[in-house]
């Protein structure tokens, strides 16, 4: 299984899905850059979920907001005091772990550093009795002057901003309960144990949504997002056979949470967490409330009832969701089954093991892919007549270079559902070969008529 994640990160780079950060300069641990398809794929993912919990809601808002806010932010919402890890150092490399993450059969005073450094491993001696907690927030300075007067956080979770300026939407949009904000963008947490590729990063993406209700109706408005939850991630692609819906228990939630479930997964490198729901009861609001001395409360307009909603917060982590849906969608074919292939001819190039992303389509990050059998100047002039007309609808791609069957092998290694062929026959009959990326089948459709057959297939 730890074999799948090797295939996964060695793909990622090798394709331009995802490449190690600052890499010319040896990289810079555990940091990770998006390259050409690996940022189609995360949009994908960003888009359709604006679409979903945004654009189709009447009762959602969307946010973007700072990512540096006023410190007393985080006074106020309990990050400075409460967000931490306990941290044990190691006496002899010095290098820190966290405590919980340490396996519990070490747990007996006398635990050995896991480190692997060049030149093996430490072995030093960990005292676990002499923990600390280590605060998880990531500190810089504004302006020219490095004192503790101009300290401020990247923020640790994107929430806080819906928090903050939930007087401006009551004020803007005069919203009814219940009623949702919702914001995507970057989240900063100087982790201790990064890892896993883009599982654990220190820098990492969020898509959340502070879902305001009356206190009296948080269980069924938590029912309803734990559906919508489950909903997109059958949407995603996710087999249900990886999830667990695991309920944390009192005093190991966090420390803002009435009630947390949450999504797990199994990845290669074990089951953890995938996204989050929780009931943050009005901790929030009235804690802002009180240290910002705001009024900070709802009105109910047939009541005239003043209160505080209460909320429920889904939350969705954006490189964990590429993570599993790239996981997901790697297949390996020993041979195209019979039936597929059925009075097909073989395709040059053809190995006996094809490696396919099977992305839901909505996903892939290129549609369509438009290929010439051979660069010959013809074929190649109709192939771009055709690439340029379907690319005001669809994300193309042009490829000439090397033989037909590595083009399709490097088309199904990035998911394209539909390649486009166009051959001497073509020149004839005015028809493509369209191939289908799950089936391999491939049909003639007419070059007129091609925008509208690429559609019909994109919705299947
Ligand atoms: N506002 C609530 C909150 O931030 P969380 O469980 O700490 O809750 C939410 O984080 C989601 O963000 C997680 O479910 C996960 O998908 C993602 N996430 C958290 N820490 C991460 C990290 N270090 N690297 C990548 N994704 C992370």
């Amino acid at each position: 299984m730890e074999d799948l994640m090797q295939k996964i990160v060695s793909l990622a780079k090798r394709r331009g899905f995802i490449f190690p950060g600052s890499e010319i300069y040896g990289g810079l641990a555990n940091s990770w850059d998006y390259g050409p398809l690996g940022v189609e794929l995360k949009n994908n993912i960003k888009q359709e979920w604006w679409k979903r919990f945004v654009h189709s809601r009447a009762d959602i808002v969307g946010i973007d907001a700072a990512l540096l806010m006023n410190p007393e932010v985080w006074g106020a919402s309990g990050h400075l005091k409460n967000f931490s890890d306990p941290l044990v150092e190691c006496k002899k490399c010095h290098n820190r772990f966290r405590a919980d993450a340490l396996d519990e059969s070490q747990v007996d005073g006398r635990v050995k550093c896991p480190g692997i450094f060049k030149n093996g491993p430490c072995g030093g001696e960990l005292k676990l009795s002499e923990s600390k907690q280590f605060n998880l927030m990531l500190k810089t300075f504004l302006g020219p002057t490095e004192d503790a007067s101009n300290i401020v956080y990247f923020r640790p979770e994107t929430a806080q901003a819906m928090f903050v300026n939930f007087k401006n939407i009551l004020d803007t949009n005069h919203p009814k309960l219940p009623f949702g904000i919702a914001q995507q963008g970057k989240a900063f947490r100087n982790e201790i144990t990064p890892g896993n590729f883009i599982f654990r990063t220190r820098e990492f993406e969020q898509m959340e949504i502070e879902y305001f209700i009356p206190e009296a109706q948080w269980e069924k408005y938590f029912e309803h997002w734990l559906g919508q939850m489950k909903q997109w991630l059958k949407h995603l692609g996710v087999s249900d056979k990886k999830l667990h819906y695991v309920d944390i228990p009192d005093g190991e939630r966090a420390h803002y949470s009435k009630r947390t479930v949450d999504i797990e997964y199994e990845y290669p490198f074990g089951q953890k967490e995938l996204y989050g729901l929780a009931y943050r009861g009005d901790f929030d609001l009235k804690n802002h409330m009180e240290a910002s001395g705001q009024d900070m409360r709802y009105t109910d307009t047939e009541t005239n009832e003043k209160f505080l909603p209460h909320v429920i917060e889904p939350t969705w982590g954006v490189d964990r969701s590429v993570l599993v849906a790239m996981l997901e969608a790697y297949h390996e074919e020993q041979a195209p089954t019979a039936a597929a292939r059925k009075g097909e001819p073989k395709e040059e190039g053809e190995s006996a093991t094809r490696v396919v992303m099977k992305f839901p389509k909505w996903l892939a990050p290129v549609k369509v892919a438009v290929l010439p059998l051979s660069k010959k100047p013809e074929l190649s002039k109709v192939a771009k007549d055709i690439f340029e007309t379907l690319s005001k609808e669809f994300v193309c791609e042009y490829d000439e270079t090397q033989s037909i069957g590595k083009r399709y092998r490097r088309q199904d290694e990035i998911g394209t559902p539909l390649v486009v062929t166009v051959d001497f026959e073509s020149l004839e009959d005015k028809k493509v070969t369209l191939r289908d990326r799950d089936t391999m089948k491939q049909e003639r459709s007419k070059i007129k008529d091609l925008a509208s057959a690429i559609h019909d297939r994109l919705q299947s």
